[in-house]
Parts: structure tokens; C-alpha cells; sequence
């Protein structure tokens, strides 16, 4: 039986476990919260991130990073992008040479601008790397809701290899080659689940949510192109599935965080309040510097990042949305 290790014993990175730890497989569970790791330990359960969730199966909660990875034949990387960094780099020399890995975070790196596999590109060959995505809440996932996602590879042996160690009669994977396209709509569709969240405070209806859902995968795409990445991505899986997911579900931590926004809440006090991380909050600063830098017009990223930089009011950036001058629908494409 394989080896798993997973580096982040958050809420989607327990719940993958549970899939494979069902497989009969070996599940190492690292996390810097030593706290954390040894209450899930003691309960079985990760009360903190996925509570109702009972641990079963070859469970191993490991003190190190090293003792996780050094026999694992599969290393997934469980944490929020600003932290993937640091967490590759102390894990990276113990990781055995075969292993394939993998890395879950939606996100792009703040200070570089750097997508999850050009950060693990600097650490591993990109052969063994394989990106997940799609829509996929944790705790649908862990109590074995129906779930699609794609995976992606360089090498599609890694990619089928993946695939092969999570699919289940409740997990489908599909395989996409365009991992830019993956990583770049799973990023950026944060971003717009924050505003969703923001128009649902705000006590907007149905149209402005599936208005601004629709324009928001026409700018996201229109970015992922000037950048590389193919069309029809953005509007697969890890594009308008995951869109469809994170922006109209109260699982989202990013719409959570938006609809308190929208609700009067300032940005720092709904961070708070969520308690854990939302990644949109962070990659809406690198989505307006990349469409600034590139020449990119995204009227609904930007107005979110004023938003949650407080420059503007919610209130103004609707008034400032609505009152585009008319444009084509398509002239993105
Ligand atoms: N929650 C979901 O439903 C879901 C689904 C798909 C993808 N994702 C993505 O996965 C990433 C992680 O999300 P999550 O919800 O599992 O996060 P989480 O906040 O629930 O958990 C993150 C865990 O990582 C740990 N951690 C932080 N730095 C670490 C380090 N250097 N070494 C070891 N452990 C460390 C934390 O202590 C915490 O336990 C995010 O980018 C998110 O967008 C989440």
C-alpha cells in the first residue's frame, strides 16, 4: 500500500486524506500547529477545520516534516499559498526522488507573482508535479458528496498517477493539460467570491450575482489569455465549476469574508472574523498588479481590491460598475 503525506492538516487537506486513508493507504499528516496535530491526534477528528469528520484508516501524526515525506510516494501540499514557500523548502531535501507531488493552495504568491507550480518548479522537477483543482469543498468532500475535479501534469504518467491514488465512486478526476489556465482561474475566481459575498451582504439579488459572475469569468479569462493560458479552461472544472462553488456557497470562506464586507464590516474586522485564512482577500492585490502591469481591464477584481483596501466604498463600486459606458459582451475573446 502507498505512502501519503499531506503538509497541512487544514480542512481540505484532511479531507482528501480521508479518501485515501479508505484506499488502505498510509496517511502521514504534518502541520507547523503542533497543537492542532495532536489534538486531531487525540480525537481522530480535525475539530478545528472539518468537525464531523472521524478519522479512519492508517493514520500517522508526525512531529517533523521529514518523518512525513521521507517514505511517502505521494507529498500533498495542504496550506495556503503564502505559506507553500516556506513549507516546500524545509520539506523538499527529505522528499523522496520518486515521489509525485502535489499541492492544492489558490493562490498566487504575493511578492512574486509567482503561480503554486513555478514556486514548486524552483524546488522539484515539474515532471513529478501535478496541480488540483475544481470545485471541491472540504467538508462536502470529507463526508463524500459527489465531487469532479482536474488534475493536471507535464507528465501525464504523474497526472494518471494522482489521479489514479484519489479517484473513487464519489471523487471523479478529468485531466486538463493547461495547468497555467487551472491555477490562474482558481486564483482569480477567489477574488470574485469575495464580491459575491460582498453583493449577498448588501442584500442584492439573483441578477447582480449571475451579472457579476458572468462579466467576472470574461475578465478572469481575459487575463488567463494575455497571460498563456487557454480559453476554454476558464471554463471548465477549475474555471466557472469552481466559480459556480466558491461564489455561491456559504462554505466559502472568501464569500463569508465578502458578505461581512457587504454587510459593514471593515476588510481587517471581517478577516477576523472568519479566523481562518481567505485567499481572495490576498490574491485581490496581485490580480489588480498583474491586470495594471499587463494592460488588462478587470472593472470587478479592481473595484473588490479598493474595496478591500478601503479606498472606495461597496456602495460606490457598484454605483462606479453600473455606470460603465456600453461596451461588446464578447470582446474579450
Ligand atoms: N477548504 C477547501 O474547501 C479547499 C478546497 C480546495 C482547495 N483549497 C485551497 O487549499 C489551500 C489550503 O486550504 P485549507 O482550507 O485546507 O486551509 P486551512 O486554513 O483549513 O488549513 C491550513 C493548515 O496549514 C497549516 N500550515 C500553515 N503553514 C504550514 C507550514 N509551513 N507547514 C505545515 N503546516 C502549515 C495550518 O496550521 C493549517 O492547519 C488554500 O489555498 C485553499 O484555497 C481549499
Amino acid at each position: 500500500m502507498k505512502t501519503v503525506a499531506f503538509i497541512g492538516g487544514g480542512s481540505f487537506g484532511t479531507a482528501l486524506s480521508t479518501i485515501v486513508a479508505a484506499k488502505g493507504c498510509r496517511v502521514n499528516i504534518f502541520d507547523i500547529d503542533q497543537e492542532h496535530l495532536s489534538r486531531m491526534e487525540a480525537d481522530m477528528e480535525n475539530k478545528d477545520y472539518l468537525p464531523g469528520v472521524k478519522l479512519k484508516g492508517d493514520y500517522h501524526f508526525c512531529r517533523t516534516g521529514e518523518e512525513a515525506v521521507r517514505d511517502a510516494d505521494f507529498v500533498v501540499f495542504a496550506l495556503p499559498a503564502q505559506h507553500v514557500r516556506s513549507a516546500i523548502s524545509a520539506a523538499a531535501p527529505f522528499i523522496r526522488k520518486d515521489a509525485v507531488i502535489t499541492c492544492i493552495s489558490k493562490g498566487i504568491e504575493q511578492k512574486t507573482h509567482k503561480r503554486m507550480s513555478e514556486v514548486i518548479g524552483e524546488y522539484f522537477d515539474l515532471d513529478r508535479y501535478v496541480c488540483i483543482s475544481g470545485p471541491s469543498h472540504a467538508e462536502e468532500v470529507g463526508i463524500g458528496v459527489p465531487t469532479a475535479v482536474a488534475m493536471s501534469s507535464r507528465k501525464e504518467e504523474s497526472a494518471m498517477a494522482m489521479a489514479e491514488l484519489f479517484m473513487n465512486n464519489r471523487f471523479r478526476v478529468y485531466l486538463n493539460d493547461d495547468m497555467m489556465g487551472m491555477e490562474l482561474a482558481a486564483s482569480l475566481k477567489n477574488v470574485l467570491a469575495v464580491g459575491s459575498g460582498i453583493i449577498n451582504g448588501l442584500g442584492y439579488g439573483d441578477n447582480t450575482l449571475a451579472a457579476m459572475l458572468t462579466r467576472g469569468c470574461a475578465e478572469t479569462t481575459a487575463l488567463g489569455v494575455v497571460m498563456g493560458a487557454r480559453p476554454s479552461t476558464f471554463f471548465g472544472l477549475a474555471g466557472i465549476g469552481d466559480m459556480i462553488v466558491t461564489c455561491t456557497s456559504i462554505h466559502s470562506r472568501n464569500f463569508r469574508c465578502g458578505r461581512l464586507i457587504g454587510q459593514g464590516y471593515s476588510p481587517e474586522d471581517a478577516i477576523k472574523e472568519i479566523g481562518m485564512v481567505a485567499e481572495g482577500m490576498y490574491t485581490a492585490e496581485v490580480v489588480h498588479e498583474l491586470a495594471e502591469s499587463l494592460n488588462v481591464e478587470m472593472p470587478i477584481s479592481d473595484a473588490i481590491y479598493n474595496v478591500i483596501r478601503g479606498n472606495i466604498t461597496v456602495e460606490d463600486a457598484m454605483e462606479t460598475l453600473m455606470g460603465r459606458p456600453m461596451g461588446y459582451e464578447m470582446d474579450y475573446l
